[in-house]
């Protein structure tokens, strides 16, 4: 298939081409580069892409393509609290256009990139599954649930839009994040010696491997179309249903030396929520099957080796891998503009 990959320069988007690649799929990168050169060791090697912003592509950008992988977005809640205009106009209504001329052009199958933190605050600790009540508790949240609502309004005979609802990742990315919680947690260790928790470390943070969520979409993407069409998938494992205070516990033992320290300064995270996977897995039976490979602890060991081996600095750690400051410091240095576009 050729695959138009938007984000294919971010976290996942740089973990998730290489796979479809070794997939045999032909994939057309698209994204603005907000992030493009946050690499930690070697640079990636990008796929052919568009560097173009999402809210001003055309109908040439989707002329040929047999299927849309959507990643590209403000990616956090930070961001969405820093301009929920801003997010509100990248993250839905620049999707659902995207999804809009991908349909007229013949696009066949539209596999988005949603979140689990639709499920929000969903608290207790039964698990959730896709069929459960959204509670999104931010416009990060918010915006996947509309354009969640939006797709499904655009689904047909020729057109299958899927909901992926990734758990949070972790793991090693050429482009990394280090404002996840697990990434975050490893970092803060190598750096300081503290597994620092400023919540309570009770909420339930699903994880899910950023390699294991490439391999769910390449699944998505050959799976029958009965199997998935206009469905929601929870995207992790039952096994990585974690607290704060469990993930930190596994770095603490992954980087030897470190300590927990969870100071409780930020109260309790309304964000709560302990997800049933089971769906996907299911679904992928008929096809080419899913499971999940990555453990949290294992992700803290490759974590902790990929640092140490590229020299993570507190520079990196607080600026150059922290989407917030990035943006930030692109704006204060007038790279960019206050829509978030560059200036030319
Ligand atoms: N990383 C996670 O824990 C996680 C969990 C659940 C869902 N997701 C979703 O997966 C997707 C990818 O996440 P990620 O961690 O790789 O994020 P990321 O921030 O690393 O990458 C997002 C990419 O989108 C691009 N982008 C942002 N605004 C754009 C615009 N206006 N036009 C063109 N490109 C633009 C950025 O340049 C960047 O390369 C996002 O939709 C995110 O919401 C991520």
């Amino acid at each position: 298939m050729r695959v138009l990959l938007t984000g294919h320069q971010g976290y996942l988007g740089t973990v998730m081409a290489p796979v479809l690649a070794a997939a045999g799929h032909e994939v057309v990168g698209l994204d603005a580069g907000l992030f493009a050169d946050c690499v930690l060791g070697l640079p990636p090697a990008d796929p052919a892409g568009h560097r173009v912003d999402l809210r001003d592509i055309t109908a040439e950008h989707v002329a040929g393509v047999d299927a849309v992988i959507h990643l590209a977005a403000l990616s956090n809640d930070p961001l969405g609290a820093l301009a929920p205009d801003l997010t509100y106009d990248i993250n839905h209504h620049a999707s659902v256009r995207l999804a809009r001329l991908a349909r007229d052009a013949g696009v066949r199958r539209f596999l988005y990139a949603s979140t689990c933190s639709v499920y929000g605050a969903a608290g207790g600790d039964d698990l959730v599954g896709e069929d459960a009540p959204l509670r999104p508790v931010t416009p990060y949240a918010e915006s996947k649930v509309r354009v969640e609502d939006d797709l499904h309004a655009l689904a047909d005979g020729d057109f299958s839009p899927v909901f992926m609802r990734n758990a949070t990742a972790f793991g090693y990315s050429p482009r990394l994040r280090a404002d996840i919680v697990l990434n975050n947690l490893v970092g803060h260790a190598l750096l300081s010696g503290e597994v620092l928790v400023l919540s309570d470390g009770t909420p339930w943070r699903p994880l899910v491997h950023a390699a294991d969520i490439a391999r769910a979409f390449a699944a998505a993407l050959v799976a029958p179309r009965e199997a998935v069409h206009d469905r929601a998938f929870n995207i992790g494992s039952e096994t990585n249903n974690v607290t704060v205070a469990e993930i930190a516990e596994q770095v603490a033992e992954a980087v030897s030396g470190a300590r927990v320290v969870i100071t409780g300064e930020n109260g309790a995270d309304p964000r709560s929520y302990r997800v049933d996977f089971a769906r996907f897995r299911t679904a992928m039976v008929e096809g080419p099957g899913f499971d999940c490979e990555w453990t949290v602890k294992q992700g803290a060991l490759e974590l902790a080796d990929a640092y140490r081996e590229h020299g993570l600095t507190r520079e990196g750690f607080e600026r150059r891998f922290t989407r917030l400051a990035v943006l930030r410091a692109a704006s204060e240095a007038g790279t960019v503009d206050e829509t978030l576009r560059w200036r030319r």
